[in-house]
């Protein structure tokens, strides 16, 4: 995906819908019908109840669930017939996830975690070991390297996540509650982090039910079991006037 030869949106879904069926039991309409579009450089976070099917859209966004049905484009790149290993070397590539438990590998060491992706999206020892440790220096974990993640606070494990989700400069960073498991100040520190690489142009799509974290976003979009109900940006108008949540409730009330 190359941003040169791409102009269009980074993310375009049209229509996605997944239902989960739990064996005996009924089936969940996690997502019901979703149409979305995500430019180049916006910072969009995602936000509603539990339940309201966040986590199921970033991850159908992400490859990590499939969709019943629905279309979806990423960089121009029709993707929703994609199998698992061109899913696989889509995110090795193009898209960094980023999650509420950190996800790390825990007997690697914090190099190793940050370095493997570059590596096996096929950089040299070299190059990955640079990106690694511009990464590192800039979310202020030199001198951590040789730690393995359990010896690490939270907070710094969510750092190296997050370096470890950066380090192939995706065009699309997925992040789901990635300060979910913080303590206020480790969530600041992850804010703050995602605007300064939001301000240098990454392209960021956040999950959360944190207000606060949610307004560092310039567009938020109010899930609402299994649909957007309000699409929001912020400083400016709103895309959907009159499909507020709050109209949502009236209906269902
Ligand atoms: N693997 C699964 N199998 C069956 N049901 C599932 C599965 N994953 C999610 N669900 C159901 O789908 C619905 C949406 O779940 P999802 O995790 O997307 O919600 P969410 O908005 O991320 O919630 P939270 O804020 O609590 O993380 C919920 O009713 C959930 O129970
Ligand atoms: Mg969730």
């Amino acid at each position: 995906m190359n941003r040169d030869e791409a102009s269009g949106p980074i993310v375009r879904a049209a229509g996605l819908v997944k239902t989960y069926r739990p064996e005996g039991a009924a089936p969940v309409h996690a997502v019901r019908g979703v149409d979305l579009t995500v430019e180049p450089g916006e910072f969009v976070a995602v936000t509603g109840p539990s339940g309201a099917g966040k986590s199921t859209l970033l991850h159908l966004l992400g490859g990590l669930d499939r969709p019943d049905s629905g279309s979806l484009w990423l960089d121009g790149r029709q993707v929703d017939g994609y199998r698992e290993a061109r899913w696989a070397e889509l995110r090795r590539n193009h898209i960094g996830i980023v999650f509420q438990f950190f996800n790390l590998v825990s007997n690697l060491s914090v190099a190793d975690n940050v370095e493997l992706p570059a590596l096996l999206a096929g950089r040299s020892p070299r190059q990955a070991r640079a990106a690694r440790g511009e990464l590192l220096d800039e979310l202020g974990l030199t001198g951590k390297e040789n730690s393995t993640p359990g010896e690490l606070s939270g907070g710094e494990q969510q750092r190296v996540a997050l370096a470890r989700a950066l380090v192939n400069t995706p065009s699309l960073l997925l992040a789901d509650e990635p300060a979910g498991s913080l303590d206020s100040k480790g969530t600041r520190e992850v804010l703050r982090l995602l605007a300064r690489f939001h301000r240098r142009g990454q392209t960021i799509v956040l999950v959360t039910h944190d207000a606060r974290m949610a307004s560092a976003a310039d567009r938020v979009i109010s899930f609402f079991d299994g649909r957007v109900v309000d699409d929001a940006h912020l400083g400016g108008g709103t895309q959907r006037p009159g499909a507020g949540v709050a109209d949502v409730l009236k209906l269902k009330g």
